[in-house]
């Protein structure tokens, strides 16, 4: 009987999960993450200074860190990239106030540190490029992905005047960015686990010579 039941459970997720999209009101773009190319990663981080971090923090995130992770000289990530007069060891933290933002937006952003392992890097991607004219709304825009967003579209101009294919790259860029920031050390922990590997195939080798000598004496 209760074998029943649980049949029946995973049957009815099935049918009413049927018509559930995986972006909102679409089906995700699909789309590949590499944090392996430091030049993708700082146009990325680029983009997001310039258009993202006047509202969303990343305050789990120290501006050096970030510099050193993706080979930036630290004086001119200072000159280009810091504006608020930040000193390169404090975390990425912004002065917007909840109660300004709610009045003004209507929401407050939310910190993005964790917002690729949150929502998943194609959400993301596939977010940035859903926006649509929509007068009803206070800024003229909707989202496919998040419907009545209270978020402007703040790439806007930039998507009218690339073409798509450029656009693409931007938003592709600034995702990677987003899930590098998410987790930092990813990088160096898939470098370990080659070392790691080698390692083991290394010691296994030997392993089975010295195997073979000793196999050799007991006969
Ligand atoms: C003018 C302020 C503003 C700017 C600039 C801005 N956002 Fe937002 N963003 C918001 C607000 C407000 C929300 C919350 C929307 C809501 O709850 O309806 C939001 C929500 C989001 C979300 C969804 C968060 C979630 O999981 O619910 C993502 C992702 C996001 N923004 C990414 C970006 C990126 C990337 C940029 C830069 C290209 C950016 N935002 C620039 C105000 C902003």
């Amino acid at each position: 009987m209760k074998l029943f039941s649980f049949l029946f459970l995973i049957l009815t997720i099935n049918v009413f999960g049927a018509d559930e999209f995986s972006c909102g009101t679409i089906e995700c773009d699909e789309f590949q993450v590499n944090i392996s190319n430091n030049a993708d990663l700082q146009n990325g981080l680029s983009t997001y200074m310039n258009y993202c971090y006047g509202c969303h923090s990343l305050q789990y995130s120290r501006y050096k860190r970030v510099a050193e992770d993706l080979d930036i000289p630290i004086d001119l990530y200072v000159e280009n990239l810091i504006y608020d007069g930040s000193k390169p060891g404090e975390l990425m933290k912004i002065s917007l106030s909840k109660d300004d933002a709610i009045n003004w937006l209507g929401a407050y952003p939310p910190d993005l540190t964790l917002e690729a392992r949150v929502r998943k890097p194609e959400w993301i991607y596939t977010y940035l490029k859903s926006y649509y004219s929509d007068s009803s709304r206070p800024y003229g825009v909707n989202n496919l992905v998040y419907k009545n967003v209270s978020m402007p579209h703040v790439l806007e101009d930039l998507q009218a005047s690339l073409p798509e294919e450029n656009y693409n790259k931007v938003i592709s860029d600034l995702t990677n960015f987003l899930v590098y920031v998410s987790d930092p050390s990813a990088r160096e922990r898939q470098q370990m686990g080659v070392y790691v590997l080698l390692f083991l195939f290394l010691f296994t080798s030997f392993a089975f010579l010295l195997y073979r000598e000793y196999k050799k004496e007991l006969k």
